[in-house]
């Protein structure tokens, strides 16, 4: 009679297919960890769209609020970092300030874009009042137009005060109309 020949697996075998397994699923581990960084990349800009649509530009620093001097205003910057897709810009707007008295009560902040076609507003200290030298365009201390062809006054900008610096929220308005509108939220 034939017999078949009793053939027992080698475990050396099966310990070294055990072991190929294991180094598969670690590298394929490690692997996937890797991508993550990636992925996050390139998804981004869709969750930075998705914040933006919920909120605000951030408070930025303009600085302490002891160098800005009493009963003046002065022209200030701030520097805000837009974000378009992966592509990042940096853009200084001019804002001026005023405060009026001690502590952090009476602040004003304007934004320096002149509502009429955007150019940029100067304040003129002899005449108290901001001069768009553009069209004309003359408004009061109050940033009310009091002359020329600006259809509304001066925007304002919401300001704080944190740990005695200011801290001032750009926002771009509509220009040419008499309300105001926030263009860039
Ligand atoms: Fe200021 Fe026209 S842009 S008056």
């Amino acid at each position: 009679d034939w017999e078949r020949p009793l053939t027992l697996p080698d475990p050396g075998t099966s310990r070294r297919r055990f072991l190929n397994y294991l180094t598969n699923l670690v590298l394929a581990v490690i692997g996937l960890l890797m991508l993550v960084p990636a992925v996050r990349y390139f998804l981004a800009p869709l969750w930075r769209k998705h914040a933006a649509e919920g909120g605000q530009p951030d408070f930025v620093d303009v600085g302490k609020l002891a160098d800005i001097p009493l009963g003046k205003w002065r022209l200030l910057s701030l520097e805000m970092v837009h974000e378009d897709g992966w592509r990042k810009t940096k853009v200084r707007h001019a804002i001026w300030v005023s405060r009026q008295e001690e502590g952090e009560k009476d602040i004003t902040v304007f934004s320096s874009i002149c509502p009429h076609l955007g150019c940029p507003v100067n304040w003129q200290p002899d005449q108290s009042r901001f001069f768009c030298p553009c069209h004309g365009g003359l408004f009061d201390v109050a940033g009310k137009q009091t002359g020329g062809p600006p259809p509304r006054a001066l925007d304002h900008l919401d300001w704080e005060v944190r740990s005695g610096k200011l801290f001032v929220r750009w926002q771009d308005f509509k220009i040419g109309v008499d309300k105001r509108i926030v263009v860039n939220v």
